[in-house]
This record gives C-alpha cells, structure tokens and sequence, in this order.
C-alpha cells in the first residue's frame, strides 16, 4: 500500500441476494487499494429478499475470509450518511457493461450532492464475471440451470438447501 492510500476506507454497497463471484472479484480488486473495505449490505425488506440480512454476513464473511482488510456491515437509509458515519470517503462499485453505467452515474452524482467529499469509484470486474447477476443466478438456479463458477461453491450449497426447504413463507421462493 502507498502512502498516499494511507488511512482509505472504502464502501462497497450493495444487496448481495445473494453474493455472486462477479461481487467476490469487486471485493477483492478494491480491498487492493484501501486500507478497509466495508462490505455494506443494505437492509432493505421491501425488496422481498431471498436471504436475511444475517445470512448473507454469514455468506460474505466466509468468502470473504481470505482479504484480513474486508469487513461486513448493514446499513439502512442513505448510503452518503452510512459514509459520514464509517469515516469513508470513497464508495466502490462495480461495472459490467454499459448498461450499468447509467444507473450507477446517476447514484454516483447523487451520492455526490449528498456529501461533496465522496467519491464512487468503478471497477471492471472480471470479463467472465460480466453477465452474472444476483437476479439471474437464483432465477436459472430456481429453473434448474447449471450455476457453477458464478456464486462461490458455500453459496451454491446455500442456495440448494434453501430451494429444498418447503416455501413456508414468501421470502423462501427464490
Ligand atoms: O446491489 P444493488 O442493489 O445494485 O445496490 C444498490 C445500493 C444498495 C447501492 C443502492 O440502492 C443504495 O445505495 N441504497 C441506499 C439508499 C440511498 O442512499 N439511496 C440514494 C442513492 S443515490
């Protein structure tokens, strides 16, 4: 680590419903250029979530157990604040295609107007990474499709036994 990134601490924000390797490859590209990482999960119930905000720390800190400098939160409300709180002054996020990028740029500037001192900054993840995403993943899983290589294997396993166990309620259908 340079001393200019002496003392960076990074966000990286998302839903993680669940962690995907695409999401894996971000956290571990960013935790390169940071001191910290705080993986942020955002405690949002109205989207119906297939794993609880404590499943997916569990599933975050296993595969993230390798990077000593990544750490797993939650936060609700704004994320600029969740910033000013953690002391973070840079939020990484992801980019797959281009189609990403105009949503993300919105949020960026957004985020920016909130807190001036806030930067976003992209990264590309892995170009075999560039389809893949949380939706897509239990929505083929869910069908039956062959998902190996795009969720880390705990996850896949997770993944199963939640499509085994009887839909007892609404947040057990993937
Ligand atoms: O993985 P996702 O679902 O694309 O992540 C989106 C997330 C969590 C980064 C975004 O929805 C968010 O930051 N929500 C917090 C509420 C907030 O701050 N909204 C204004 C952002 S411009």
């Amino acid at each position: 680590m340079s001393q200019n990134h002496a003392g960076v601490v990074a966000i990286y924000p998302g839903s993680f419903d669940p962690i995907t390797s695409g999401h894996l490859d971000v956290i571990e590209r960013g935790s390169r250029f940071c001191d910290r990482l705080i993986v942020a999960i955002l405690r949002n119930e109205s989207k119906s979530p297939l794993f609880s905000v404590e499943e997916r720390t569990e599933m975050l800190r296993d595969v993230t157990s390798h990077c000593p400098n990544v750490e797993i939160d939650n936060f609700g409300g704004l994320l600029a604040d969740y910033a000013m709180r953690k002391q973070a002054r840079v939020i990484v996020r992801g980019i797959r295609a281009i189609s990403d990028y105009e949503k993300e740029l919105q949020m960026a500037l957004m985020n920016r107007r909130l807190q001036p001192e806030l930067e976003t900054i992209f990264l590309l993840a892995g170009e075999q990474y560039s389809f893949i995403s949380s939706r897509l993943v239990k929505e083929v899983f869910r069908l039956g499709g062959d998902i190996t290589g795009l969720v880390p294997p705990s996850v896949e396993l997770r993944l199963r036994a939640r499509l085994a166990q009887p839909v007892a309620n609404e947040t057990a259908k993937l």
